[in-house]
């Protein structure tokens, strides 16, 4: 696909989406709602401010797994990645395993601009926030508590329905929940400058200290003079495959960004088979897509010539409800 900049878009996670189907609706409005609000920031700002803006109503949106709606870990604490990377001019800054903000997307960037670092983790990036200033986090959203008090249950009963992750369920005595993961926003401005940003309350079951491909450059998101991607799914397998990175390589050596994500999706698809990731990628020539090889990944853009925000990736379907 192709657009006229500025261009944004957004998704909600790739994943199986099974336990949410009843939900569409409220996912496809509240990507739409992202990128409504993040487009009018791209009208005025730069595509860093835009993709921040949009992540943060993802975050705030309380039903996808980032921010309010993140889910838990083995104790049943939320702890939280999140990053963001500029292509002009190359900073990035990420966070991992905080508790404390309720937006750690917002961190991420006062982490890229604030400090001399890249990556700044736990405790020590939980002060920062409280430093700064951020809104707290108010703890793991209902829903959320709900599947962990059924999965702790299941394992109880000596139920162990997922494939991945088994050495976790032995671990922990407890389960993972169907995979949906992450919320993420890439941006290309009227500047031609592009930018990504990604945050996420990381796999469900996880255990403490875990840290996944959202808090890493190159492979939960990257951005450089050529393109932005941000990506979805298994931290473990977007780590080895350096996913984002390899897309915008991809793009770097002549492909157009929908070309590049393809080939970038294939190659992980051979290496970690099918379920596993998802990305969204916009290059300086305003080409863009989502693409993953999950059941679905809602996904959706903003571009100067395509009207109001279009809402794609839905499971079963490749258009908005
Ligand atoms: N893709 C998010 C994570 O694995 O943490």
């Amino acid at each position: 696909m192709r657009g006229v900049p500025p261009i944004l878009l957004v998704h909600g996670g790739a994943g199986a989406w099974r336990t949410f189907r009843n939900k569409m609706r409220e996912v496809v409005t509240v990507l739409r709602n992202a990128l409504r609000s993040g487009y009018e920031v791209l009208g005025s700002a730069s595509a860093i401010e835009a993709v921040v803006e949009a992540v943060k109503v993802l975050e705030d949106s309380g039903i996808l797994n980032a921010g309010l709606g993140s889910v838990v870990d083995v104790r049943g604490e939320v702890t939280m990645d999140a990053g963001v990377m500029e292509g002009c001019g190359m900073r990035a800054g990420a966070v991992a395993a905080v508790t404390y903000p309720r937006n750690p997307v917002v961190l991420a960037k006062l982490v890229m601009e604030k400090t001399d670092h890249v990556l700044v983790v736990g405790r020590y990036a939980d002060e920062l926030a409280r430093l700064w200033g951020l809104q707290k986090h108010p703890g793991p959203a209902k829903r959320v508590l709900e599947r962990y008090s059924e999965l702790v249950k299941k394992l109880r009963e000596g139920e162990i329905p997922f494939k991945r992750f088994k050495k976790n369920y032995f671990l922990a005595k407890q389960l993972l929940g169907s995979l949906h993961d992450t919320v993420g926003a890439v941006a290309l401005d009227s500047n031609g400058c592009l930018a990504a940003a990604v945050s996420t309350g990381g796999i469900l079951m996880k255990i403490p200290g875990r840290v996944g491909d959202s808090a890493i450059p190159g492979a939960g998101f990257y951005a450089d003079d050529h393109a932005a991607a941000v990506a979805t799914g298994i931290g473990e397998t977007i780590i080895l495959s350096f996913l984002t990175l390899r897309t915008v390589s991809y793009v770097r050596e002549g492909l157009h960004a929908d070309e590049a994500a393809r080939k970038a999706m294939d190659r992980h698809t051979k290496l970690f088979g099918e379920g596993t990731a998802g990305l969204i990628v916009v290059d300086r020539d305003g080409y863009f897509d989502g693409i993953y090889n999950t059941e679905g990944m809602p996904w959706g853009y903003i571009a100067k010539d395509s009207g109001d925000a279009r809402v794609l990736g839905l499971p079963n379907s490749t258009s908005s409800p």
